[in-house]
């Protein structure tokens, strides 16, 4: 069937379509609905339905005779180190990880936190929640204790996991002060902690609270897979909203599993023994999504990789592990491959390696830039082979999956540069204006998607059904809001331009400028304050401050700045890369007294702008551009 059949079915007769895909996982029970409604109205995909996540991402591939395959490849350059396990070997690690977590009472509905670098621990960890029914709630590596303990107070974990130390390059960074601080400031710290020690650096120990992982595992017997309902939580994602609470994204097993093995065949068009890599973190949702559950759930082999595109050892990186473990579907963001150019812009590296293996490479996270989408068809064409298709597909952690993507394993469409092509099946993608009537072909407007959304997307918030419905189901009736606004083409391809929020993307890590904002304005010089996304040639946004000071107050601007700088590294962290912020006498405002966000974020990289007729005080725009030059912001900047 072609795409547009699937795709017209999938809105038409959702019911039928998801029942047909629901049919291709195992289920203890199957669904008694395929979509329903909760009492609070929210849509819910195969209830009745029991399953449990952890079977079918080892158990059943042992019972399918794929035991001896391989199900995970841990690569470490950072460690130099390589671990290859089995379908067979994951599961009864996980199942092993599973009864530890059980012996410290850690049951159905639970929460758990796991504050990991990317090892193979953090990989069973989730698993082994999966299995037992405890919810688990994983937070970047690179968040300050501030974030790590905002999110413990929402989630109430009965146990924190975490590790004596994560690797930057060649820096060791040291975990168990960050957890040890942000479970000071945790009003509901967890009762028990368990620490991986790793050799780099060996963490100190609390006696009564942390338990070492490896003598937890001593004493474990091997857990079984708990009978969970479809729509039980598998997981939390926290995420980061327009404020400094962040957004905890529940994941439900059955809609996500259903969806992730759909996705696997058609968006990335894998079979299972395939090798699949996600080159991400698992502490975002790609890492959730597409370094553990889809492949593994599809029975291919996925590679976890504690390293960086550049400087582990170098440049050519991602080629190595693509010729060493064979790839054949690699993932990961622009910003890595932006990194990789600028180090080695004739990718002179690759020729070191044979990367015949590799058939698709995916780009999401962020736009994929028509000059990196360039770079990479050139970078890799190869007269001897057929071409490998770079696709860019767009989604969020609120989906867990492609919202449009290039149906790879339907039937591949014309890539138009700057597009992630077509609404996948089951998300009907519209561009709204202001007033929810559908915008003409070519015409910028906000992107929202008709409800109900298709299985795996967020069936609420955790703790927040009512921030739910207002973050994103009350600005147009009956849709979902995207937060992202774009245009649809006559052809009906889809360009996503940005956020229109105050949700910023550095690096392919989604931040809040609005919680930089409230941090900055508790600084006691500071009486107003504005934080904005400005273009950057590497990390695609970072972002900058500009501050108006209390009256009577004086410090100078190398001061404000490294005083800001270091509120957002200590709050936030270091991966936030807020490095720049200018004292100005006032902020451009509209004549109603809102902030021109948008404006400075226009003149940190054009020369010309357009002023906008609602401003108050066109003159201030000089002022801030003067700043802009004196402090090396944006298109200003000297290196
Ligand atoms: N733990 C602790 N600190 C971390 C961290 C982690 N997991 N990840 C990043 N940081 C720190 C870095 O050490 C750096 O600190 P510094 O300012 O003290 O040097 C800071 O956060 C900024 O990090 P980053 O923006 O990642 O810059 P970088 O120079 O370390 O690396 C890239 C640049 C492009 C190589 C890197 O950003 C990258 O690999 N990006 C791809 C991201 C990605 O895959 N996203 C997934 C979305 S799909
Ligand atoms: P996250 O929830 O961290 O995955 O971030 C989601 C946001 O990243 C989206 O709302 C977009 O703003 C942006 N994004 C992700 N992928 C793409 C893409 N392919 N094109 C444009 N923007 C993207």
């Amino acid at each position: 069937m072609s795409y547009l059949n699937i795709y017209q079915k999938s809105l038409e007769q959702p019911e039928i379509f998801w029942r047909e895909q629901a049919e291709k996982i195992k289920w203890y029970e199957f669904p008694e609905k395929i979509l329903s409604q909760d009492e609070q109205g929210f849509y819910r995909w195969f209830s009745g339905g029991k399953l449990n996540t952890s079977y079918l991402a080892l158990d059943v591939h042992i019972e399918e005779g794929r035991g001896a395959q391989l199900a995970m490849i841990y690569d470490s350059p950072s460690t130099n180190s390589l671990e290859k396990y089995t379908f067979l070997e994951l599961r009864d690690e996980v199942a092993k990880f599973a009864g530890g977590l059980k012996n410290l009472g850690v049951e159905k509905g639970d929460r758990v936190i796991i504050y990991m670098p990317m090892v193979p621990e953090a990989v069973i960890a989730m698993l082994a929640c999966a299995r037992l029914g405890a919810v688990h709630s994983v937070v970047f590596g690179g968040f300050a204790p501030n974030e790590l303990a905002v999110r413990i107070d929402d989630a109430k974990p009965k146990v924190l996991l975490t590790a004596s130390c994560g690797i930057e390059f060649t820096r060791v960074i040291e975990y168990k002060p960050l957890v040890d601080h942000a479970l000071e400031m945790a009003k509901f710290p967890p009762q028990n902690t368990v620490i991986l020690q790793r050799p780099q650096i060996l963490a100190k120990m609390k006696s009564g609270q942390d338990h070492d992982w490896k003598e937890l595992l001593k004493i474990a017997d091997p857990a079984e897979p708990v009978n969970l309902y479809s729509t039980d939580p598998l997981y939390i994602l926290y995420t980061s909203g327009t404020t400094g609470l962040p957004k905890g994204v529940v994941r439900d097993n059955g809609g996500h599993a259903v969806a992730l093995k759909y996705s696997m065949k058609a968006v990335y068009n894998t079979d299972p023994g395939d090798v699949f890599w996600a080159g991400s973190d698992i502490g975002w949702v790609v890492g959730h999504s597409y370094i553990v559950y889809a492949p593994l759930i599809h029975g291919c082999t996925t590679i976890l990789y504690e390293g960086k595109p550049v400087r582990t050892p170098d440049a050519g990186a991602f080629w190595r592990i693509i010729a060493e473990h064979k790839v054949n579907t690699f993932f990961t963001a622009p910003t890595a491959f932006r990194a990789v150019k600028k180090e080695d812009p004739e990718a002179k590296l690759k020729k070191k390696y044979d990367i015949s293996s590799l058939q698709t490479l995916f780009l999401a996270g962020e736009r994929l830039d028509p000059p990196t989408y360039e770079w990479l068809k050139e970078t890799l064409s190869d007269a001897s082979r057929p071409e490998v298709p770079v696709i860019d597909h767009w989604w969020q952690t609120e989906t867990g999956w492609a919202i449009c993507s290039n149906p790879m394993g339907i039937e591949p469409q014309l890539v138009k540069n700057g597009s992630p092509t077509f609404p996948m099946p089951g998300y009907n993608v519209q561009v709204l204006d202001e007033k929810g009537e559908k915008c003409k072909p070519g015409e910028t407007g906000n992107i929202a998607i008709h409800l109900p959304l298709p299985p795996s997307c967020l069936p609420t918030l955790w703790n927040g059904d009512e921030r739910f419905r207002e973050s994103y189901l009350s600005q147009y009736p009956g849709y979902y809001f995207t937060g992202d606004e774009g245009i649809k083409d006559e052809d009906g391809y889809i360009f996503v331009m940005g956020r229109v929020d105050d949700v910023i993307n550095v690096a392919g890590h989604r931040l809040s400028t609005g919680e930089m904002e409230e941090l900055i304005a508790g600084h006691p010089a500071v009486a107003e304050c504005a934080v904005t996304g400005i273009d950057d040639e590497l990390r695609g946004q970072v972002p900058v401050g500009f501050v108006v000071l209390k009256d009577g107050t004086q410090i100078s601007q190398d001061r404000m700045q490294k005083e800001l700088v270091e509120i957002i590294r200590n709050n936030i962290g270091a991966v936030a890369c807020f490095k720049r912020a200018g004292i100005v006498k006032r902020l451009p405002k509209t004549r109603s007294g809102k902030i021109l966000r948008k404006t400075i974020r226009k003149l940190a990289s054009e020369f010309e702008i357009v002023v906008p007729p609602t401003i108050d005080d066109p003159l201030i725009l000089e002022e801030i551009r003067e700043i802009m030059k004196e402090r090396g912001i944006g298109q200003y900047a000297t290196s």
